[in-house]
C-alpha cells in the first residue's frame, strides 16, 4: 500500500482528498518535483529541493518548509513506503491552495496544498550498449510557453507533445523552437554527440533546468575524459548526430537510436553513451 503525505498527515494514497476548488486542480497553479531513490539513496536531493523552492519563490507560493525540513519529510515518506520496493520515486507537489472562489489573481491568506507520494521505479539500466533499452523520438515544434524553466504542474503543453510521440509509436518528442533550435523533449532534456563531443542546449527559459542534465555535465567535467558543451543546437545537427540521448530523473541517460523513423548515427547505441553513463553512475549519489 502506498502511503502519501497530504498537508501534514501521512495516509494511504487512495484516501488522500483535496478540494476541487484547489488552484492546482482549477489552474494547474503549482510546482512539482520527481526525485529518485535507489536502495534508499537519493540522486540530486538538494538540487531538486532547491529547484522547487526557487519555483515557489518565482510564482509567489509560500514555502513553509526549510530545505532540511523537506529533506526529513521526504526521507520519512521513503521509510514509510519501503514495502513498495527498493527503488522509489517521490512525487512532491505544492499548489497555491484552496480558495473559496475561482478568480485568477493570487489569493491572500490561503495555505498551500502539499501532496507527496512514493512509487516504485525500475532498476537503473545496465551501462552496456548491447543491453540497454533504446528509445525512439519524433521531432515537432515546441509549442509550449515561454517559462519552461519553471517546473509547473500545468503540464498540458508537455502532455500534448508527449502524446504526439506516443501516438506515433515513439517514446518521446524532440522539441525545436521557431528558429529550428533544439529545446528539450516533452519530459526530458536532450544531448547530442558529434565526432566525440557531447552537446546540450543552453539552460534558459526554453528548457527545464534538469537535475540529471546538471549531474551529467558536472560529473563529465569533473572526470575530464569526455568533452561536453552547452550551446545552441539545431534540429539539423540532431538529425546528423552520431548519438542522441534524453535525460531525466526516471530515465537517467537514455540512448535514442531512431529519430523520425530514421536511424541516429549508425542506428546503434554509441560508445560515448556507454562511457558517459558509467561516469554518471559512478558519481550520481554525490549530488
Ligand atoms: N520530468 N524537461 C522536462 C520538460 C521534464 O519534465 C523533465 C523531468 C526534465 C528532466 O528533469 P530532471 O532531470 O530534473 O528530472 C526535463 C519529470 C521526471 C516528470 O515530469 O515526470
Amino acid at each position: 500500500m502506498s502511503i502519501a503525505y497530504l498537508n501534514g498527515e501521512y495516509l494511504p494514497l487512495e484516501e488522500a482528498r483535496i478540494s476541487p476548488m484547489d488552484r492546482g486542480f482549477l489552474f494547474g497553479d503549482g510546482i512539482y518535483e520527481v526525485i529518485p531513490y535507489y536502495n534508499g539513496k537519493s540522486v540530486g536531493l538538494m538540487p531538486h529541493i532547491n529547484r522547487m523552492i526557487n519555483g515557489l519563490t518565482e510564482i509567489e507560493i509560500k514555502n513553509s518548509h526549510t530545505a532540511d525540513e523537506w529533506k526529513t519529510l521526504l526521507s520519512d515518506l521513503i521509510a514509510k513506503n519501503s514495502d513498495l520496493g527498493t527503488n522509489l520515486g517521490v512525487y512532491v507537489h505544492v499548489s497555491r491552495g484552496t480558495d473559496v472562489k475561482r478568480y485568477h489573481a493570487y489569493p491572500e491568506g490561503v495555505e498551500p496544498t502539499i501532496f507527496c507520494f512514493a512509487f516504485a521505479i525500475k532498476d537503473p539500466e545496465p551501462a552496456d550498449r548491447s543491453q540497454v533499452h533504446q528509445y525512439s523520438m519524433v521531432s515537432t515544434e515546441d509549442l509550449r510557453w515561454q517559462r519552461c524553466h519553471i517546473k509547473s504542474t500545468a503540464l498540458l503543453g508537455n502532455v500534448i507533445h508527449f502524446q504526439e510521440g506516443y501516438s506515433t509509436g515513439n517514446d518521446e518528442a524532440l522539441l525545436f523552437n521557431a528558429k529550428g533550435e533544439l529545446t528539450e523533449a516533452s519530459s526530458c532534456n536532450v544531448f547530442i554527440v558529434k565526432d566525440g563531443v557531447i552537446a546540450t542546449p543552453i539552460q534558459d527559459n526554453q528548457i527545464l533546468p534538469g537535475i540529471t542534465r546538471r549531474i551529467i555535465i558536472d560529473s563529465l567535467k569533473a572526470d575530464g575524459s569526455l568533452k561536453v558543451e552547452e550551446r545552441i543546437i539545431t534540429l539539423e545537427e540532431a538529425q546528423n548526430a552520431d548519438e542522441l540521448w534524453v535525460s531525466s530523473s526516471s530515465k537517467e541517460i537514455a540512448p535514442v537510436t531512431k529519430l523520425d523513423g530514421k536511424p541516429v548515427g549508425n542506428g546503434e547505441v554509441g560508445e560515448i553513451w556507454e562511457k558517459a553513463f558509467k561516469i554518471y553512475t559512478a558519481s550520481k549519489y554525490d549530488f
